[in-house]
């Protein structure tokens, strides 16, 4: 099913576009975990469910090596495109069975994706794969953000929950789930040096152009617009005219600002 979502050519183009790479909040939390577990200079960083690789890109500068990795041909293939740094690279294969070797890993992240995964079988992966010592890092954010604009704060979040509405008959029930999905997962984690963070605040500054892209990359949108084309699209056009009135504006490149809350898990595999 994760494969059939996130396949589409299109839809891999869309994330790249449109796609946050994660805030700096969120690599603070991860670096100041993990610099007190692993030795300078860091090795190998592999990014599970990397999509067209936001979250990938970030590790090149503080790893030897980092590979991203996902079940989407497409996906990947975009990912590549994007890459500018001679250690990153990428690969097609599943959370489940990666294409990477035991004890190898010395940070696993997995970013937006984790809710996807078979928790016991990626958890028995990452433990094959990680170092005696290694870190895990999975976040995610949850969908229901506050949209921001001077004094109309509340209208703007009003439209932005009416598309997430729109979209709910065609959420995957692993989206509509993913709270405990990932409650799950922190306690299946078998490692006793283990963390949850939750209600992580992070403010995200974007044209409205952005935020009217970034509903073209819900999974649902998509599901959506395969069923009902026409609905789908004039349900985001409708959106827009909204939110342009709303502020006073007819130009898309006015900023808004996407107040999300954020989830981390983090965990060190026992030396
Ligand atoms: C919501 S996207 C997140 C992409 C990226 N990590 C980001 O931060 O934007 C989820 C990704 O997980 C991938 N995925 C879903 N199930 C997977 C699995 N079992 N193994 C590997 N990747 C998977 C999808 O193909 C998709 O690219």
């Amino acid at each position: 099913m994760a494969t059939q979502l996130f396949e589409g050519k299109e839809h891999a183009s869309c994330y790249q576009k449109f796609r946050f790479e994660p805030t700096q909040e969120i690599l603070d939390l991860i670096f100041s975990y993990v610099d007190e577990r692993l030795h300078k200079p860091y090795g190998f960083a592999v990014d599970v469910g990397c999509g067209t690789g936001q979250n990938t890109r970030v590790f090149s500068p503080y790893f030897k090596k980092v590979l991203g990795i996902d079940i989407s041909e497409a996906q990947i293939e975009e990912a590549k495109k994007a890459t500018g740094s001679p250690n990153v690279t990428y690969s097609v294969c599943s959370a489940e069975e990666m294409s990477v070797g035991d004890a190898s890993v010395d940070l696993l992240t997995a970013s937006i994706a984790a809710h996807w995964f078979t928790t016991e079988t990626f958890l028995k992966e990452v433990d094959r794969v990680l170092k005696p010592g290694g870190c895990i890092a999975i976040s995610s954010y949850f969908a229901n953000a506050e949209i921001h604009y001077k004094d109309s704060t509340e209208q703007m979040t009003e439209v932005y929950a009416e598309v997430l509405n729109s979209l709910a008959p065609y959420m995957h029930e692993k989206i509509t789930n993913m709270r405990t999905k990932y409650k799950e997962m922190y306690e299946s984690i078998p490692y006793p040096d283990k963390r949850r963070i939750e209600n992580i605040g992070t403010k995200i500054r974007v044209p409205l152009s952005s935020l009217m892209g970034l509903f073209t990359t819900f999974s649902a949108f998509h599901i959506y617009l395969r069923k009902e084309p026409e609905k789908a699209k004039e349900m985001l056009r409708t959106a827009e005219e909204r939110f342009l009135r709303i502020m006073g504006t007819s130009s898309t490149d006015t900023e808004v600002e996407i107040w999300l809350q954020n989830l981390l898990l983090l965990a060190s595999k026992p030396q």
